[in-house]
């Protein structure tokens, strides 16, 4: 199956392929001037195997996390590969989750002013979220992904047989993003999520795929609160404020933080009579796809100045409006909400 869609009219193409497919294709595709980067935790995979014996003087093996994306570490991965010998058209093939993806990305935008990039994400996030869109980045020692380009790859390709090696718990992250799509567009994969028989996960991949491109035509942030990029953010105000205010000492991860944010979000617009009876749904949702739902825990009296006082660090506000995703009864949308409701509004939801 492929999917090909345009961003700023250049097209993004997506192939589903199984792991024989893929080796056929990579081992025919890749040459000797190309650059290949592995996340640690997939050097076990058969098909890794055979690239890394193959193309061994080409490749780089980093293990994908956070960290990875600064620039001491761009640097020092930089002046690797141009040691490797590089031309312009080499190309950078990458393998791992959104770490290894976007910190790749931007070592591809920025080599001899941009090479091509060919991405094979391995986790279910990069599958569905960071793999879509073009945006590259590494983190600022201020703040998350405040380097970056916006940069197409060349190609996806999306081989979920890599999912069988995924931690469980990075398989319910990347539902995390699964079930927002369903919430803040897509009916027919909140269908699929809530079914109680076996769905392909290439067909969740597929919609979700559908449906962020719903979101992402142009790199910029639209104005109409229908079809805005910030849409994507449904759940990430409070997610976010939850995860850096780290109150239990980082034991949250990224997509479960979200399902939390998604939660108090969620409760928000039931507030506004927005939509009446989602909020338990969503919980039974997130509980089928082993997330967190255990949102007072993280979000109550004593945490909400906390809370409020990160959102309007995040946003750099003070006393002003929040662009806020709330859903309604089709799909999500944007609402201002000045710092100081959003602080009563959370004392009310508690
Ligand atoms: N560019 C974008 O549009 C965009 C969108 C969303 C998120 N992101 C970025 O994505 C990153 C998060 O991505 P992530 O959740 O994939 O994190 P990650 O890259 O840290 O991967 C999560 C964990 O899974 C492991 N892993 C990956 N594939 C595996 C496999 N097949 N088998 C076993 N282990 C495997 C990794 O080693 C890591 O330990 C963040 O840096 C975030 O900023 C970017």
């Amino acid at each position: 199956m492929k999917i090909k869609k345009l961003i700023d009219r250049k097209a993004h193409e997506f192939e589903f392929v199984n792991i024989a497919q893929l080796e056929k294709k990579l081992i025919n595709d890749i040459s000797n001037l190309d650059i290949l980067i592995f996340d640690r935790s997939i050097i076990k995979n058969r098909l890794v195997k055979k690239l890394l014996y193959k193309f061994s003087s080409r490749s780089l093996i980093i293990k994908g996390e956070e960290k990875i994306k600064s620039i001491q570490n761009y640097s020092s991965l930089i002046e690797k590969i141009i040691k490797k010998g590089i031309q312009r058209k080499s190309i950078i093939y990458s393998f791992g989750g959104g770490t290894i993806g976007d910190l790749s990305g931007f070592l591809a935008s920025t080599i001899m002013r941009g090479i091509e990039h060919v991405m094979i994400p391995t986790s279910l996030l990069a599958m569905v979220d960071s793999a879509i869109g073009g945006k590259t980045g590494i983190n600022s020692k201020f703040g998350k992904n405040l380097i970056g380009t916006f940069n197409l790859p060349k190609k996806v390709y999306i081989s979920s047989d890599f999912l069988k090696s995924l931690p469980k718990r990075e398989i319910s992250c990347g539902f995390a993003e699964i079930i927002k799509y369903s919430l803040i567009d897509s009916k027919q994969l909140h269908k699929l999520l809530i079914s109680k028989s076996k769905i392909h996960i290439n067909k969740l991949i597929k919609l979700s795929i559908d449906s962020k491109f719903k979101y992402i035509d142009d790199y910029r942030e639209k104005l109409n609160s229908k079809n805005s990029r910030a849409i994507l953010n449904f759940g990430h105000t409070i997610g976010h404020a939850i995860e850096k205010s780290n109150f239990y000492k980082g034991n949250l991860k990224h997509g479960e933080a979200i399902s939390l944010g998604m939660i108090v979000e969620l409760k928000i617009s039931s507030l506004f009579n927005y939509c009446p009876e989602k909020v338990t749904n969503l919980i039974e949702l997130l509980k089928k796809y082993k997330l967190p739902v255990n949102y007072s825990k993280y979000v109550n009296k004593k945490t909400i100045p906390a809370l409020i006082k990160r959102i309007a660090f995040d946003k750099k506000i003070i006393n002003k409006d929040v662009n806020f995703v709330l859903i309604g009864k089709s799909g999500g949308f944007i609402k201002k909400i000045s710092i100081r409701d959003l602080k009563s509004i959370l004392y009310q939801i508690n």
